[in-house]
């Protein structure tokens, strides 16, 4: 230790201080703590992306065939995939949960204006993690869906086929559509959320969590506690809750794998994810 503490000088005392900022007492309820569970959830499909990504490969000709293989026949393929497919699900639920209590709460209000729009920007990312996630499979509803996409953002003016362009690799479907949607999920997404996360995080530690009075809390009670390690409890509470859920989910309604993918036949249904 005392090696260690030549070369990293940072001591006990101090450590505690900085993870022990002093939050406001409504953080004690649950829908306060909605912004730890995007956070650790992201955390959640970080892992289980590089764990399908070792198998996952990016081409029309290849892609499907890996999934089957990731589904079928790696050691616990099917659980890691579906753990991530429930894992994007509740992260886009709980990100727009999130959204709402602070929306409802007026939290967004000066002087928290720039947090707002990085919590859009991160809104986006999530979605488009789903978008391009969803591409991946290719299968019949992976296909059309991305085409489908692409077509709708042509339609914006001016910059729209510029946008599809890129989207695409060209102007149709093709063989580097896959690659490039690959590592906008894989690399891109994930490189821009963690930078959006620090600083939306380093943001609330600089602010403060927005202080609120409510009507059933004694005016003369102390109006925080410690957040390591009450708060720190808590946020380990949902968590382990979460990985419990996810866990049950994976187990009983597993990820599938429709048809391969056919560019000509159009399915009679081309419907895009829920959160679409
Ligand atoms: C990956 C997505 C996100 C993560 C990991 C995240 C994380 C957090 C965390 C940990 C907090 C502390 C308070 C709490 O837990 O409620 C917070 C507060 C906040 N978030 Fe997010 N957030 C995300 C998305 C968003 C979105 C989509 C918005 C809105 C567009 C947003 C806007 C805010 C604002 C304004 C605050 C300050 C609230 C206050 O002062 O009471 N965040 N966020």
């Amino acid at each position: 230790m005392a090696w260690l503490r030549e070369r990293i000088p940072l001591d006990g005392d101090q450590l505690r201080e900085m993870s022990n900022e002093p939050v406001p007492n409504h953080l004690k309820r649950w829908w306060f703590a909605l912004g730890g569970t995007p956070a650790y959830l992201f955390i959640v499909q970080i892992v289980t992306g590089i764990l399908l990504a070792f198998y996952y490969e990016p081409s029309p000709r290849t892609a499907y065939g890996s999934v089957k293989y990731i589904t079928d026949t790696a050691a616990y393929g099917w659980y890691f995939r579906s753990v991530h497919k429930w894992g994007a699900t509740l992260m886009i639920a709980a990100v727009i949960l999130h959204q709402m209590r602070v929306f409802f709460t007026g939290a967004y209000r000066k002087p928290r204006e720039i947090n707002w729009l990085i919590g859009m920007c991160l809104l986006a990312c999530t979605l488009g993690a789903g978008f391009t996630g969803y591409s991946l499979v290719y299968e019949q509803l992976s296909y059309w869906g991305t085409t489908v996409g692409a077509n709708i953002s042509a339609s914006v003016p001016v910059v729209g086929p510029f946008m599809k362009a890129m989207m695409l690799g060209g102007d149709t479907y093709n063989e580097r559509t896959l690659p490039r949607l690959f590592m906008v999920h894989a690399a891109i997404l994930p490189a821009v959320m963690l930078g959006l996360i620090t600083v939306h995080i380093a943001l609330i530690r600089l602010q403060g969590v927005t202080e609120f009075q409510f009507k059933d809390e004694p005016a003369d009670k102390p109006k925080t506690f410690p957040f390591f390690p009450d708060h720190f409890y808590t946020e380990l509470s949902v968590g382990l809750v979460l990985m419990v859920l996810l866990s049950a989910l994976a187990t009983i309604l597993p990820a599938t794998l429709g048809p391969h993918a056919d560019p000509l036949s159009t399915p009679e249904v081309i419907k895009p994810e829920w959160f679409f």
